[in-house]
């Protein structure tokens, strides 16, 4: 492990995090059978579609302020722990909503974690509300204006997650003009699922300064070169990539040959407990299977630091 090595995420999904220690505990509290989803300490899926519904059902047992002031608390320390001055948290009040707990207590519950792990561990953390993209073009649209509202000072940001085979990106223009309209920063999850010409549609109609995932774009190197002369960043999750079976191992992944075509790359857990996966873990097994040392892996957080949503003094403070 590297906590030496100071490290900064983008691409977290707050429901996501949650260990499976911690969900068995909220589906005691709340009298829940998880057993179609958790076994022993693990999550149980085996492919994208049964991912999401692993994802939607640990998120079910939130629904609390207090229960997501736990969730990002521990988050937050634990990522502290492996040497993360910054994260990115991207949060779903679809999700919220759907376990019962209003869209402000969700906010005040986030920051209140977000807050208890700056105290004790220094970390920074801002949000970035999503919306689902297969709820739909509607749902997405109110979580954009939910978002342009600014209805917490730590959401810094706007992006997509979700099933990227649904729908069309072009159906979800409009939230995005609503959210950049409003000064949010600006990210889809495109090139993860679906190939380069996703990535495509997505610069074209959403116009991002970065990509969750983008991964797929080495399929094009037209579009390699795009990105790269236009200095979008993506937000790499090679360890989420490999658990879906969108490469098959570490050593296959174009993290590295993206970089050297000046791509601007950045290191993600996207679901940590999913994929085995955590900010420190990427960073190590970056380290071990493309032989960075310390100097170019900060130099990669360096590159997460200035894509970051955050204000400017928080940027000078963390470079
Ligand atoms: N939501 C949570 N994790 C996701 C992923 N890897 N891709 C799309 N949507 C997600
Ligand atoms: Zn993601």
């Amino acid at each position: 492990m590297t906590p030496a090595v100071p490290k900064a995420e983008l691409h977290c999904h707050i429901e996501g995090a949650a260990s499976p220690a911690l969900v068995r505990t909220q589906a005691l509290k709340y009298g829940v059978d998880i057993s179609g989803f958790i076994t022993g300490d693990s999550y149980v899926w085996s492919d994208f579609t049964g991912f999401l519904a692993a994802y939607d059902g640990a998120a079910g047992l939130f629904r609390t302020e207090e229960d997501y002031a736990e969730l990002a608390e521990t988050y937050l320390r634990g990522i502290a722990e492996e040497g993360a001055i910054y994260a990115e948290i991207f949060v779903s009040p679809d999700h919220a909503k759907a376990a019962g707990l209003s869209t402000e207590g969700y906010f005040r519950g986030l920051a209140e974690g977000i807050a208890r792990a700056r105290g004790q561990c220094g970390i920074e953390c801002r949000m970035i509300l999503v919306g689902i993209r297969h709820l739909g073009a509607e749902a997405v649209e109110a979580a954009a204006r939910l978002a342009a509202s600014r209805p917490h000072r730590l959401i810094s940001g706007f992006g997509m997650a979700g099933e990227e085979r649904f729908g069309r990106v072009a159906d979800y223009r409009r939230a995005f003009d609503i959210a950049r309209d409003a000064g949010l920063g600006i990210t889809i999850h495109a090139g993860e699922l679906c190939g380069a010409g996703s990535v495509r549609d997505a610069l074209d109609v959403v116009r991002p300064t970065r990509i969750g995932h983008g991964v797929r774009s080495i399929e094009d190197p037209a579009l390699v070169r795009r990105i790269a002369g236009e200095g979008v960043v993506l937000e790499l999750c090679p360890g989420s990539n490999v658990a879906l079976k969108v490469f098959a191992s570490m050593a296959e992944h174009p993290f590295d040959l993206l970089l050297r075509q000046g791509v601007k790359v950045t290191l993600n857990s996207d679901d940590p407990p999913h994929f085995q996966s955590s900010i420190g873990r990427e960073y190590d097994a970056a380290a071990k299977t493309w032989g960075y040392d310390a100097r170019q892996l900060i130099g990669i957080t360096r590159t997460a630091v200035m894509a970051a949503f955050v204000d400017e003094p928080t940027r000078e403070k963390l470079l």
